[in-house]
């Protein structure tokens, strides 16, 4: 990881700061700013240096591409502040690389490294005041890049928008999550771009998920597209089950998000002696486990939603609802995450990030 003190950054201030008006302790994910925003432009065939301003409007010709085509591309991270008032990452060098996998996927230019966290460094440390201290505060960080080049012909922009803006977080759901399993529709599909974080692949998902909640579920897990017999992702979370005593999810590919979370868990849990199983997950072998009473846990694991426990699912108008445990492992592994995450606990694997 590269923060290069030669890289010049534009920095222009907020005038004010806005932070006196927030209730830190009442937020609703990613409704609320920082002061700042990074931003950076893509244009005669090289990125241009990164500006800092104040977070509001960007403005954009109606044509640009992303509005179009789509051709938009995201990550999520999250900063910490530890007891001594340190600032913490998670694994940053990851979500940088993934974001250039993710844009080379949608023909965007990859973005430098040293401009990155050059720039991700300055941000934090300008808008500090806005990572609470205390286990569940941290800063949500969107990174993102869009095509911001005029003209309607269907083919890649020659014009790019690299940002980073910032969220003040707690949690990312409130109350229980209950999921459906989908019968029909679908996330990804081979070949496809279900690996990478495409604007598109979250925007599809909201007409199933509105007719899901419908039924009183908050989220889908999405089945593979040719059977719809596989369980894969949920979509804002990748999916972990557990039977008897032993964790399952399934391995990434070309319709399934690397994450983040994910793979650190799978670690976690191997130095923990759980067994983890990454295999493919049939619905019906969930289904029968869930009659057998050895279905012992549900939970999604991302950035934003940490670990996040399911209370139950829905199968073709069949409701389970899964046992309410006092040994879960979703808990366990928040709980080591977490503490890895807020400088607890002993980083062994290298994870944390100083900023
Ligand atoms: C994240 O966990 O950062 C995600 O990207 C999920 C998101 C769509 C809120």
């Amino acid at each position: 990881m590269k923060n290069d003190p030669t890289i010049d950054i534009d920095i222009k201030r907020a005038p004010t700061s806005k932070i006196d008006s927030i209730d830190f302790e009442n937020l609703k994910f990613g409704h609320i700013f920082t002061d700042h925003m990074m931003t950076c432009d893509y244009k005669d065939g090289s990125w241009q240096a990164p500006k800092i301003m104040p977070y509001g409007p960007i403005s954009m010709e109606p044509s640009a591409k992303v509005f179009h085509y789509g051709q938009a591309v995201f990550e999520g991270m999250k900063a910490f502040k530890d007891d001594q008032d340190q600032i913490w990452m998670f694994r940053p060098k990851d979500n940088f690389n993934r974001i250039n996998i993710s844009a080379k996927r949608m023909a965007i230019p990859e973005f430098p490294e040293d401009y990155f966290f050059t720039a991700l460094d300055a941000l934090l440390k300008m808008d500090k005041d806005w990572i609470k201290k205390g286990f569940g505060n941290s800063l949500y960080i969107r990174p993102f890049v869009i095509a911001t080049e005029p003209g309607v012909s269907a083919s890649p922009g020659t014009n790019y928008k690299f940002m980073i803006i910032c969220s003040p977080a707690k949690s990312y759901y409130n109350g229980e999550v209950r999921v459906k399993f989908s019968e029909d529709y679908s996330r990804a599909a081979d070949g496809g771009v279900g690996f990478a974080k495409a604007a598109g692949n979250y925007g599809a998902q909201f007409y199933p998920t509105n007719l899901a909640k419908e039924e009183g579920y908050q989220q889908i897990i999405w089945t593979d597209a040719n059977t719809h017999s596989f369980l894969e992702e949920a979509g804002t979370m990748n999916i972990f089950f557990r039977i008897n005593d032993t964790l399952i999810t399934t391995p990434t590919n070309d319709r399934i998000l690397d994450g983040i979370t994910r793979k650190s868990l799978i670690a976690l849990a191997e130095e923990n002696n759980i067994n983890v199983e990454i295999r493919k997950v049939p619905v019906q072998e969930i289904l029968d486990a869930a009659k057998e009473g050895t279905l012992k846990e549900i939970f999604g694991t991302g950035t934003a939603a940490t670990v996040n426990p399911i209370s139950g699912f829905g199968y073709k108008g069949d409701k389970h609802e899964l046992p309410k445990l006092t040994d879960s492992y979703a808990t366990f592994f928040k709980d080591k995450l977490m503490k890895i995450q807020y400088n607890l606990a002993e980083d062994k694997h290298g994870w944390r990030y100083l900023v």
